[in-house]
């Protein structure tokens, strides 16, 4: 399991994310303790996604070398230096329009998006990151992240390609989460139709031959078939994103004493598990370790 933290400017700060609770947005120097806490619960990994102060049309705070993922990155290396650093690679965070690519008009400009996504793989493994999992979504990034990677000197990390991201409702919270949904339209244009699972396959293949070490498929419940066919085709490390508005609906009719929150939890990750994942990122990653070493 592998557990997903938000990371904010400041000092100090801890701000609790209303629609998910027990996540936080985390200051930097706040993340030594959720990092040592994470390795002890036994994860192997965390995956970071960045608040940044400012947004623009280029999305300058994703590749800053003292951007809020790098410094979180070299925080959590430092503190916890077993635990991989996974980090998340979008630009919805980042641009003022909070779409996850450059703008030309209404538009997404593909093809302007994949320099920045070779600059901020770059960077982001500058700074200690052990995996780059780019999530945007736009096509051709998965090679063009593997070259700069690979004229960077980091040859040797590993991509994990969130190959397989619907057009999700359950992203819901996270939009709250990382301050990031769009201020116009959807991201329909880049992310899948529900309704279409060969698609899924054809994506796959897609960043498989660009070079994904690992692939994942998001979100996690309402996609088993998917992830279960994703894992059969390809045999890659497959990953499963059990994402926000999965967690955020376990927790809520747990709060309202609908639902037994444990047993929904746990059942929840082992049929994500059952499907074909090989690791899950998960909201429960922490309760979910600690209670099954119970
Ligand atoms: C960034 C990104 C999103 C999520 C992970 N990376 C949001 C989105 O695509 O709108 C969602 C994760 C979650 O809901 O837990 N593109």
């Amino acid at each position: 399991m592998v557990l997903p933290l938000f990371v904010r400017s400041g000092k100090g700060e801890r701000r609790p994310i209303s629609s998910m609770p027990g996540h936080y947005q985390y200051s930097v120097d706040q993340l030594s303790k959720v990092a040592r806490e994470a390795e002890a619960a036994g994860l192997p990994a965390v995956i970071l996604f960045g608040i940044p102060d400012k947004k623009d049309a280029k999305a300058s705070g994703a590749y800053a070398s003292a951007g809020i993922v790098q410094a979180a990155t070299r925080e959590i290396k430092d503190a916890a230096p077993d635990l991989l650093v996974v980090t998340d690679l979008c630009f919805c965070e980042y641009m003022d329009h909070g779409h996850c690519g450059v703008l030309k008009g209404q538009a997404i400009d593909n093809d302007a998006t994949l320099a920045l996504a070779a600059k901020t793989a770059a960077s982001q493994a500058n700074a200690g990151a052990d995996i780059i999992a780019p999530s945007g979504m736009m096509d051709g990034q998965v090679a063009a992240i593997r070259s700069a990677l690979d004229a960077g000197g980091f040859g040797g990390t590993p991509i994990l390609a969130y190959a397989a991201k619907y057009a999700s409702a359950f992203y819901g919270p996270f939009r709250e989460a990382a301050e990031s949904p769009p201020k116009f339209g959807d991201r329909s244009s880049y992310q899948m139709d529900p309704a279409n699972a060969r698609e899924a396959l054809r994506e796959v293949a897609l960043d498989v031959e660009e070079g994904a070490d690992m692939v994942m498929v998001k979100p996690a419940l309402a996609y088993l078939d998917v992830l279960a066919a994703v894992k059969a085709r390809f045999g890659l490390p497959t990953a499963a994103y059990s994402v926000s508005g999965e967690f955020a609906m376990i927790k809520a009719a747990s709060e309202n004493g609908w639902i037994d929150e444990r047993k929904a939890a746990l059942e929840s990750l082992v049929s994500i598990k059952r499907a074909g994942a090989d690791f899950i990122l998960t909201y429960y990653a922490l309760e979910a370790a600690r209670w099954l070493s119970e």
